[in-house]
């Protein structure tokens, strides 16, 4: 399979690398607006500036660029995306504006994060009208070159972009706060990112592998007056579930507002 992403920057680029380590893809032609310097490491990944030849000469057209750059670049393909998946990663435009632009298209709407880097993102993607079961096939095997995916209703996508796009970052400053947490109580900082990072990626792996409810993985580590719930007792008291619930769902009126915003200046 051949596959072009159009936009290299940030999420193209580890969406590009992942997908050119897969035995499947034979090339991945990659554009930006400004040309690349220095030849890549690996040989199927080519980059270039032109966005017609790249979408001309892929299987499957991945869309990366930014919301104000979209009606240009779609312009631009438009005429090589006859009959072929798109699958856009931008945030804000919907699966309706995209196939105004493509009409001949299968149009796939998506919302990756940046651990495609490393080939672990969670891709949320609602599929466009006229994609039958063999499209959503080769869309979640091109998905699955970055990581796992899951299917949702195109109205979940600003609420997805707001909690597993923007994730990552939560992530990060939990982590920044635990290892805060672990030199405040004495433990070298090197010591302290070894331990936060593992115990995350270890924690989230044991809930998904075992099929676990994350309530009772709390309640298996919690015995009472132990040192667990001393540690509980202070997250409750700062309110961090509140404040989770609040940063996603001030991120998701955010994505809303971009996307409102897209709507009301693009010109048709
Ligand atoms: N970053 C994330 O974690 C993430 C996660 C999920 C989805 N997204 C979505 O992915 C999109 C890109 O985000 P990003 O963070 O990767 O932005 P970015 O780093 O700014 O990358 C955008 C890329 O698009 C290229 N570009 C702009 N105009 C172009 C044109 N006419 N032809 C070819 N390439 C063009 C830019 O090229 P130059 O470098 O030459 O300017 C740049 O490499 C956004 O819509 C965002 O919502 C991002």
């Amino acid at each position: 399979m051949k596959v072009a992403v159009v936009g290299g920057g940030k999420i193209g680029e580890a969406v590009a690398q992942s997908l050119a380590l897969s035995e499947d893809v034979s090339n991945v032609f990659v554009t930006r607006r400004t040309a690349r310097s220095g030849p890549s490491t690996l040989k199927k990944l080519q980059f270039s500036t032109d966005n017609l030849r790249a979408a001309s000469e892929a299987d499957v057209i991945i869309i990366a660029v930014k919301a104000g750059d979209a009606k240009h670049v779609l312009g631009e393909i438009s005429a090589a995306s006859s009959g072929k998946i798109v699958i856009s990663l931008m945030a804000a435009i919907s699966i309706k504006r995209i196939q105004e632009s493509l009409p001949k298209a299968k149009v796939v709407r998506s919302m990756p994060n940046i651990a495609a880097t490393i080939g672990e993102a969670i891709t949320a993607y609602s599929l466009g009208n006229g994609l039958d079961e063999k499209d959503a096939k080769r869309v979640r095997f091109v998905l699955g070159c970055f990581g796992d995916s899951i299917e949702v209703p195109e109205s979940l996508m600003n609420a997805v972009t707001a909690l597993s796009g923007s994730g990552p970052a939560y992530i990060a400053v939990l982590i920044e706060a635990m290892v805060s947490a672990g030199l405040k109580v004495g433990i070298p900082r090197d010591v302290s990112f070894k331990l936060v990072t593992k115990t995350l990626t270890g924690t989230a792996d044991l809930l998904s592998k075992k099929g676990m409810h994350p309530a009772e993985l709390r309640d298996l580590v919690t015995t009472p007056a132990g040192t667990t719930i001393a540690g509980i007792y202070e997250l409750e008291k700062g309110s961090l579930r509140t404040i989770m619930m609040n940063a996603v769902e001030a991120a998701t009126q955010a994505a809303e507002k971009v996307a409102k915003k897209f709507e009301d200046e693009t010109p048709r």
